[in-house]
Parts: C-alpha cells; sequence; structure tokens
C-alpha cells in the first residue's frame, strides 16, 4: 500500500497533549522541513485565536476551516504536519493526508495526557469542570480514526527526542531509505 503513494511529507496525528508539536518540530529540524501547525495556520486566517474560534463561530466552522487547510497540503513537499486532536475524525482529512503524507499518530493513556495539558487553558474542549473523563470519553470516541495512521507511537514512556528519531525511523522506511 505504502509503495504506491508519494511520501513527500510527515503528518502527525493524535490527541491534544500527545506531543505532537514539539516532536514534530524536532523531527522537522532533523530532517530540515519545514514546520506547520494546522491550528497555528487557522489562527493567523481568522486573526483569532481557537478559543474565540470556537466561541464566536462554533466548532462546526473550526472544522471548515481545518478541512479546508487539509486539502491545501497536499501540494506541499518536505512538510512536517502537525495536526489538531480532532481533525482525523473527518475522514476525507485522513484520506487527503494520506496522499502525500506518512500519518503517525502520537499516542498517549488519559491520564498522561491530563498530567499534560491540565494546567493549560487553550484548549476550549477541555475547558470544563471534569476533563478528565472528556479526555476518556473523546479517546474512546477517536480511537478508531487514530488507529487509521500508518504508524501508531505511544509517547508515554519516552523522551520526546526518542519518539523524533523514532518517527525519522519510521519515515526513512516509508520512502525506502
Ligand atoms: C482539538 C485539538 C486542538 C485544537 C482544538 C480542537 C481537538 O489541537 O485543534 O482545540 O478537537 O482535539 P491540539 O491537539 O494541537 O491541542
Amino acid at each position: 500500500m505504502l509503495g504506491q503513494r508519494q511520501i513527500h511529507n510527515l503528518a502527525l496525528i493524535g490527541f491534544m497533549g500527545t506531543g505532537k508539536s514539539s516532536v514534530g518540530r524536532l523531527v522537522a529540524d532533523t530532517l530540515h522541513f519545514t514546520f506547520l501547525d494546522t491550528d497555528h495556520v487557522i489562527e493567523a486566517r481568522a486573526g483569532r485565536t481557537i478559543c474565540e474560534i470556537f466561541q464566536q463561530q462554533g466548532e462546526a466552522e473550526f472544522r471548515d476551516l481545518e478541512q479546508r487547510i487539509v486539502a491545501e497540503l497536499a501540494r506541499r513537499k518536505k512538510t512536517v504536519i502537525s495536526t489538531g486532536g480532532g481533525l482525523p475524525v473527518n475522514e476525507a482529512n485522513l484520506a487527503s493526508l494520506k496522499t502525500h503524507a506518512l500519518v503517525v499518530c502520537l499516542w498517549a493513556s488519559p491520564e498522561k495526557i491530563f498530567e499534560r495539558v491540565h494546567d493549560h487553558s487553550h484548549r476550549p474542549l477541555l475547558n470544563e469542570p471534569e476533563p478528565l473523563e472528556k479526555i476518556r470519553r473523546l479517546l474512546v470516541e477517536r480511537g478508531p480514526y487514530y488507529r487509521q495512521a500508518d504508524v501508531l507511537m505511544n509517547t508515554e514512556f519516552r523522551p520526546l527526542r526518542e519518539v523524533a528519531g523514532q518517527v525519522i525511523h519510521q519515515f526513512r522506511l516509508a520512502q525506502g531509505r
């Protein structure tokens, strides 16, 4: 399957707090690729934060913006793409990423995710009284989408630098190098 695909880019998917942005930056630096974070592109274009977009326009509008950006990514080369945690739930997004990128999903347990994100307030979906419960529920709902990645990688017991090394290894394997 991978053999017929043109793997120009690397896409990191996975739940909030699994390290997509940190790992993505390390990988991009090592490979001399451009780093792109879909949330940052959305914020820059909208001139608003993700929280403001959720509050003022709603989640559905945010998901539309996400899908539009994913469609544009097909033209890119040598780019490490870090995606928002809910992006692969739209199957068109995952299908589109797979046409040009190796898709790697970073994974962690709900408890570890909670530990990593609990003192941040920029994630509208977790700004609620029982964030750990919400993380558990969303992980169950999204599991089937995350598992469609080409590679699943547990980030829980490893430093991010080691995760980045494994991602690069998988990317080189996929490119036949
Ligand atoms: C979301 C994850 C966030 C951001 C938005 C929605 C989600 O991105 O896209 O708050 O639905 O899981 P990160 O995964 O980069 O935090």
